[in-house]
């Protein structure tokens, strides 16, 4: 007999990286998910996990994050201990092209899931993933909680709505509503395609089975603190399980250009030198572009002993291999 889960969550964008992650993470655990998808005229896609097909902890869920009387019956209906909200539009290039829906996904998308819990007046521990693109990048020096933000996209913008909407919540009405500040992260096979690193792994794969032989890539200057995405949702969970909500980073320390991203992958690959493939193509560059993000994650470290567990060439490696086995 199958027992009966004594703890639940809602999870929204459970067909993203991070959500799909979270579904798997969660019910691992036990606890029983209410994933949230948007009603499709093609029918249910969940993407990329395929251990959540036939997953007895998973509930697949209709809302929308613009649609807040549709959050609310959700909460009412799954009276969750955790409340995940992954869902975004999340490609900050494409918030340029898109700022006005990118605000409404991604800061009231936030305050329609805090309204949500706050109205149904059931006690719901909220998390949402919040970014270190809200610091824009205009200093060198490792970020933490107390670096001032200087968002430089439509997505930092509304990614910063999200993020103090969080803190007034918590603040204002005592909810247990916490903020994970996430430097990139990407999990092998799973990352969105239209990111850079993804990108790079998929060109690769393409180049060796003889389908393509160029990689247009904008700004191969720019550096990131890129992480796995599942030592990441390791993390989330944390600050869902901490004594007190918070707003926490979740970082490497260490920060890497996409023209070393390159470099190892292509080496690794067994292509050699990547300059034989990859051209800069002008179409790929930003309005306003953000130079450099490292983070620092000593508070995550010191107060709840989470520590990212995968170095940067680790994490090349093994996104190289997962775009080659398929
Ligand atoms: N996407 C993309 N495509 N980026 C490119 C390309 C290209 O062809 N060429 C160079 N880049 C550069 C971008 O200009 C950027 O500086 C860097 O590669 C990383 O771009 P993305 O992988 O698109 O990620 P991002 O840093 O803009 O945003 C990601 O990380 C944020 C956390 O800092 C996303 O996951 C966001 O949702 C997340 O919040």
């Amino acid at each position: 007999m199958v027992e009966t889960p004594k703890r639940s969550a809602v999870v929204t964008g459970c067909t993203g990286q991070d959500g799909s992650l979270l579904v798997d993470q969660l019910t691992a655990k036990g606890i029983k998910v209410y994933g949230v998808i948007r009603r499709s005229s093609r029918g249910l896609d969940l993407g990329c996990s395929a251990d959540q097909e036939g997953n007895p902890l998973l509930e697949v869920v209709e809302a929308d994050l613009l649609d807040s009387s549709s959050l609310l019956s959700l909460v009412k209906k799954a009276r969750p201990d955790y409340f995940y909200n992954c869902a975004a539009q999340s490609h900050v290039q494409t918030s340029f092209e898109q700022p006005s829906y990118t605000f409404q996904v991604n800061a009231l998308g936030v305050i329609n899931c805090l309204e949500a819990i706050r109205q149904s007046g059931i006690f719901t521990r909220f998390l949402t993933c919040s970014t270190s693109e809200m610091y824009g990048g205009i200093s060198d020096e490792p970020a933490n909680e107390e670096t001032p933000f200087h968002p430089r996209s439509p997505y930092g913008v509304a990614k910063l709505a999200g993020f103090w909407a969080v803190v007034q919540y918590r603040e204002s009405y005592k909810m247990f509503a916490s903020n994970s500040i996430c430097f990139n992260h990407e999990q092998p096979g799973r990352r969105g395609p239209n990111f850079v690193t993804r990108k790079i792994t998929l060109a690769i794969a393409a180049i060796k089975a003889g389908q393509q032989d160029k990689l247009f890539l904008g700004n191969l200057s720019a550096r990131r603190d890129w992480g796995l995405a599942e030592d990441y949702t390791e993390g989330m969970i944390r600050i869902m399980e901490a004594a007190h909500p918070d707003d926490y980073v979740l970082a490497t320390g260490e920060t890497h250009s996409v023209r070393e991203f390159c470099e190892i992958a292509f080496e690794y690959a067994g292509l050699g030198d990547y300059k034989k493939y990859v051209e800069v193509d002008p179409l790929f560059f930003r309005p306003a572009e953000v130079h450099v993000l490292i983070g620092d994650y000593s508070k995550i470290k010191r107060e709840l002993g989470w520590e990212p567990r995968t170095k940067f060439v680790e994490l090349v490696h093994r996104m190289v291999d997962a775009d080659l086995s398929k």
